[in-house]
């Protein structure tokens, strides 16, 4: 496998430069059209029409700082740089292998008139499937070193008053069901006291982005940032009343935002546009605004399906700890998980509660200096382990919790990281429970931004592969850093096994495609069996069907796939054959049909292969998807293995009911899949010879 983002062609023309009042940029397909100006009081301002109706009425954007005037008002457009660009560029791996990054853009460099004379550079990028802008601190004499940003105040004045499918602004923790509801009905703060996220902070009425919305008109819109570097996450304010959302950046302590020396640019501010819902999925915007591969090949990470020790104490069964006595982390155990990801094509094992510091970190307040990350419980003998993993061709994944004690990991990530590459693994989970320490720092602030950079480029020193669960949102940098690879920041399946609100309802994932999943790859450890957990957990279980569980490894894109029940509820279960052939890394992804919140149906063709995989699933009402194979190459046949909804299945009363079915199909074969309500379908498609 070539892993060497390699550019396949690419073409930039400088088209015009000079100035202007008005600034009008087109998308390279003519249906997006963004116009940017002053106003009346000299503040930027910009809208956006697509296809000729309006997205974003008069917006505006400024700063306000700790040691200068705001940069707000009484501009002038003092230079505009126009710039049309195409070019292909390949994934080392990822849901399609070629992208394509086609856009015009504009380069708007304002000044402010008289007395301050300062500049502020806005660059706006309007692409077939959306628009992106990002504001450029450039180098000059009246603003200079270290500025202290306490607002950024970029404005999304939208032309109505939207169905919207959000997440509150937690400065914490994305664990959060979703809501639908009108834009003028939103309400974050009820969030704030949820009770199974005890580190959630909610400053104000405010939004999580990905936040995606359909219009009146129909057309789908999703706001989010790409390429969050050495600055704070972006929330967004609701005004209620005016249809209107403003950036809230994360905070700190002492109430700033971001510190920064000129010159800098902040993150890119997205909006995607989209006629088909699905066209959000496809969309390649986020990624494109990235910055191509700066840590080289990556070819030592293989997209992984992975089993491990986990699950147990998520349902109970074992504990991290050693001092409860239920200690899943044992030679013995790990020994078990290997054996049976050898028997099913499963690549890699991850071993949870391996290190010392497990006595000491929820509920704790003074974690730092706990969790060792080299030094193993007496009853985990690690080198064992992956000596008797490599002789059956089985990797290890370690797994580094830092309970939310960074400066604790940083002190540690040149000894953790250099046993793993002795010990040759070249993949890690990391976790970030709790409330950060120091106090006043929070997960999504430009402090933890930093220190997830941190690791990742330190981890790409190793030739490590990070996986990081309550992470900072992923806003693309795996175009830069594709060792960063995977991520939970969702309401993972592990709710299921003990949220007191009933787990993820039916409908979760049908929002999650549509919204989490725009920003990158998920680890949201899908394939439970044993759906109603009995009996280990009475009052909880997982609300979809078995066959909804199968075809989750193709709808939730992610190049590390967790298989994670308990072996016993896969071990002679002919389904798990699904889970044997489904590829983790793709030549090309294809959105079939999908309604936000309803329903999805996602065709996925294995890179370096032949096969393609399906996978459907729906809400809590059952409905029949037409299923169209003319994505399949013309004229040859495939063997199709259907996993279906059994007659009688239904995710609450019937879960396990499933039936496997097999055809021979072609291009031109048209099938009607009938879901379950919660549930769903898997198809594996293997050419016939
Ligand atoms: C939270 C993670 O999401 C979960 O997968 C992990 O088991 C625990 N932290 C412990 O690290
Ligand atoms: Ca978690």
């Amino acid at each position: 496998m070539k892993n060497m983002i390699i550019m396949l062609t690419a073409a930039a023309f400088l088209w015009s430069c000079g100035k202007s009042n008005v600034v009008t940029v087109h998308s390279p397909d003519k249906n997006i059209t963004v116009t940017i100006s002053t106003n009346d009081s000299g503040a930027i301002t910009y809208f956006v029409q697509a296809i000729g109706k309006s997205v974003i009425l008069p917006s505006q954007i400024g700063f306000e700082f700790k040691e200068h005037a705001p940069l707000k008002e009484n501009f002038e457009i003092k230079e505009v740089r126009k710039l049309r660009y195409s070019q292909e560029w390949e994934q080392p791996w990822g849901e399609d292998r070629l992208v394509k990054n086609e856009y015009n853009e504009a380069a708007i460099t304002f000044l402010e008139k008289s007395p301050n004379q300062r500049l502020l550079r806005v660059v706006f990028r309007v692409f077939n499937d959306g628009l992106a802008f990002r504001s450029e601190f450039p180098k000059q004499p009246n603003m200079k070193g270290e500025i202290t940003i306490l607002h950024e105040h970029t404005e999304f004045q939208l032309a109505g008053d939207h169905q919207v499918w959000w997440q509150p602004g937690d400065w914490d923790i994305y664990e959060h069901l979703y809501n639908t509801t009108k834009l003028s009905e939103i309400n974050a703060l009820k969030y704030q006291n949820h009770s199974n996220l005890a580190q959630t902070y909610i400053p104000g009425n405010a939004v999580n982005t990905p936040v995606t919305m359909k219009t009146a008109d129909g057309l789908y819109l999703s706001f989010h940032e790409a390429n969050l570097s050495n600055y704070a996450g972006m929330t967004l304010k609701v005004d209620t009343k005016n249809n209107l959302l403003t950036s809230d950046l994360v905070g700190r302590a002492d109430g700033a935002k971001v510190t920064r020396k000129i010159p800098f640019p902040t993150p890119w501010r997205t909006i995607q546009i989209a006629k088909r819902a699905g066209d959000l999925i496809e969309s390649k915007m986020i990624l494109n605004l990235n910055e191509p591969n700066v840590v080289g090949d990556v070819s030592w990470f293989k997209p992984t399906k992975y089993t491990g020790i986990w699950w147990d104490m998520h349902i109970g069964t074992k504990s991290w700890d050693m001092a409860s006595g239920r200690h899943g982390a044992t030679t013995q155990y790990a020994k078990e998980m290997i054996d049976f990801a050898a028997e099913n094509n499963i690549d890699a094992v991850l071993v949870e509660g391996w290190n010392t510091g497990w006595e000491h970190w929820i509920g704790f307040e003074d974690r730092e200096g706990v969790f060792d990350f080299i030094t193993p419980y007496p009853d985990y003998d690690l080198e064992k382990v992956v000596a008797y993993g490599k002789s059956k061709n089985v990797d290890l994944i370690m797994h580094h919790e830092t309970s939310a004690a960074p400066r604790t990991y940083e002190a540690q990530l040149d000894t953790a990281f250099s046993l793993m590459k002795r010990l040759g693994i070249h993949a890690v989970k990391t976790g970030y429970v709790g409330k950060i320490i120091p106090k006043g720092e929070y997960h999504h602030g430009q402090w933890m931004v930093n220190h997830y950079r941190k690791v990742t480029e330190t981890a790409a020193k190793y030739q490590i592969a990070v996986n990081i669960h309550e992470p900072i949102k992923d806003t693309g940098i795996r175009r830069s850093y594709p060792n960063e690879i995977t991520r939970e920041g969702l309401r993972g399946q592990e709710f299921n096994a003990w949220a007191s609100d009933g787990g993820n309802p039916p409908e979760h994932l049908p929002i999650v495609a549509f919204t989490r999943m725009l920003a990158g790859p998920i680890d949201y450890t899908p394939g439970i069996f044993n759906i109603k957990l009995k009996p280990y957990k009475p009052d909880n279980q997982v609300n979809t069907t078995l066959a909804h569980q199968l075809a989750l490894y193709v709808v939730i894109y992610s190049p590390m796939q967790m298989v994670p029940d308990l072996p016993k509820y896969y071990r002679g279960h002919p389904a798990i054959q699904f889970i044997r052939d489904v590829a983790v890394d793709w030549e090309k992804s294809l959105v079939l049909d999908g309604e936000i919140g309803d329903y999805v149906m996602i065709a996925r063709q294995e890179r370096n292969g032949q096969r393609w995989f399906v996978g459907a699933i729906t809400d809590e009402n059952e409905r029949e998807l037409k299923l169209d194979f003319s994505f399949l190459p013309k004229g040859a046949d495939y063997q199709a293995i259907f996993y279906l909804d059994g007659p009688d299945a239904h995710w609450n009363h019937n879960p396990t009911n499933y039936e496997i079915r097999e055809y021979t199909v072609n291009s031109s074969t048209k099938h009607t899949l009938k879901l379950a309500a919660g549930g769903g379908a898997a198809i594996s498609l293997i050419k016939a010879e």
